[in-house]
């Protein structure tokens, strides 16, 4: 897989995608990551991405040129299944949409800043608008990390213990179950019982039930429409 961002601040992107899980997965050969300075793109020069918005509105608004020449750039050398926005005010992000982009070769995320960009590019070459959460963020990096980060894990041979991403939360539109580890007893803080018992098909049982008690209580907006009550 290959993911491309376009970005003003490359050095946002830094930390979050050369550490751990996503670091290894570059080194395997399974994702390459390229960020690109969407500054690079601009004929202006003083490399200017932004400009004032029509209608007197308060703000910047980022040009449709320099995205469009980056856009360009890339699809003129491979074909993308995705070429996607991170902002405020796009589709909520979750994790199918992450299994669904975990299926793809090459996707680009455009972050917005600013006042967000032209409506042009919007209509003419985005094909996704995701949001991860309904809050603010000073850009869309943060964003696009999160993202690019939730599909990496999902990649085969990403995560050693492969059935790991398939018993996270969300998977099965439930939250994950309790987890412990040694010592069974700290300080009379004890294991439930029922883990210890080597009993795996009871073990089963009592993470569903605990799965489920867990979205019940945290986030029952997760079971609308599955539970019979
Ligand atoms: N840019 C600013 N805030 C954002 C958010 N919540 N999601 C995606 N992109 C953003």
């Amino acid at each position: 897989m290959r993911i491309d961002i376009i970005t003003v601040i490359p050095q946002l992107l830094d930390g979050p995608l050369t550490h751990s899980i996503v670091k290894r997965a570059r080194e395997k050969g399974l994702v390459e990551i390229h960020v690109h300075d969407l500054r690079d793109f601009s004929l202006d020069k003083h490399r200017r991405v932004d400009d004032y918005a029509f209608g007197g509105d308060a703000g910047m608004v980022m040009a449709i040129e320099p995205i469009q020449r980056a856009i360009s750039h890339l699809t003129s050398q491979r074909s993308y299944d995705e070429v996607i926005y991170t902002s405020p005010d796009g589709n909520s992000y979750n994790q199918q949409e992450a299994n669904r982009l975990a299926l793809a070769d090459n996707i680009i995320i455009l972050c917005g800043h600013y006042k967000g960009v032209d409506q042009r590019i919007r209509d003419h070459l985005i094909t996704r608008e995701f949001s991860i959460g309904d809050y603010v963020l000073t850009g869309g990096e943060l964003a696009a990390a999160v993202i690019t980060d939730s599909v990496i894990r999902l990649l085969p041979g990403a995560i050693s213990d492969e059935t790991s991403a398939l018993t996270d939360s969300f998977q099965d539109g439930l939250l994950a179950p309790p987890v412990y580890t040694r010592p069974a007893d700290y300080q009379g803080w004890k294991v439930p019982e029922i883990l210890l018992s080597g009993h795996a098909a009871k073990i089963d049982q009592w993470k569903h039930e605990q799965s489920l008690e867990r979205t019940r209580k945290l986030r029952p907006d997760l079971l609308e429409g599955k539970e019979e009550d």
